[in-house]
């Protein structure tokens, strides 16, 4: 499989971005913490590819039992000593591959994808798919954050695996029960790729939010494991 990029270098500053990658926004995404916020969170949590997991130390804050997989050791390791220093001793993190770990079966309630969906290789999905409905307990609850085709320019050489929503759909329904799919947006802070700065055409022109970072657009799906 060919990765989207060198995850473990963009965490360690020496990849393409310069500085913090764009996804570290210092809190969960807001879809995301909308949902925290409506009471749709059930422990156990897996937060898949969790990154520097400000998505899993949010719900354990809240009392949630949260285990972040994450392919990265510099995020595993930055995500557990934040875990400690925050006295948070509910949120673990393990190092694994998404697509194909195992030892977790029908253990969670919630998983959650904060933006890993497009940053696996299209050849992974279906094994992630497999990986976290063998994880998920009976009638445990998804919810995926993806970039929507149309995020990034089309020429943008190196870029996330943007979804269109059939192929999310199709992807993720083959195992799941979906219950929805709609239009929702990623927050990072921008220029989001190195590649943009030399580049010949335009960095995407999306809004920004009151923080200023750019809003992508993507999908919010949710979906549940039958009983
Ligand atoms: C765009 S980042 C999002 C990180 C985090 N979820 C967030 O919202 O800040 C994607 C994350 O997926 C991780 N990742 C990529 N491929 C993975 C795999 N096969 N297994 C586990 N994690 C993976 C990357 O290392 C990275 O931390």
């Amino acid at each position: 499989m060919t990765d989207v990029m060198d995850w473990d270098s963009a965490y360690q500053g020496d990849g393409e971005f310069q500085g913090p990658p764009p996804w570290n926004i210092g809190e969960p995404q807001p879809e995301l913490a909308a949902l925290i916020a409506a009471g749709k969170i059930r422990s156990e949590v897996l937060d898949a590819g969790c990154g520097y997991a400000e998505l899993s130390l949010a719900l354990a804050a809240d009392g949630y039992t949260v285990v972040g997989i994450e392919l990265t050791p510099t995020a595993v390791v930055a995500a557990t000593k934040a875990a400690e220093e925050r006295g948070l001793s509910n949120a673990t993190f393990v190092q694994d591959d998404i697509t194909k770990f195992t030892g977790f079966d029908g253990r969670f309630a919630t998983i959650l994808d904060s933006t890993l969906f497009h940053s696996l290789p299209v050849e992974g999905r279906d094994g992630y798919q497999q990986s976290v409905f063998r994880a998920a307990a009976p009638g445990a609850h998804y919810y995926i954050l993806v970039f929507a085709k149309g995020a990034f320019p089309a020429e943008l050489q190196q870029k996330p695996n943007e979804v269109d929503e059939d192929e999310l759909r199709a992807a993720v329904g083959k195992y799941w029960s979906i219950d929805e799919v709609r239009p929702a947006f990623i927050h990072a802070n921008t220029p989001p790729l190195e590649a943009m700065k030399s580049a010949s055409f335009e960095p995407p022109q999306h809004d920004r939010d009151e923080k200023g970072r750019m809003k992508f657009p993507a999908f919010l799906l949710s979906a549940h494991k039958p009983d």
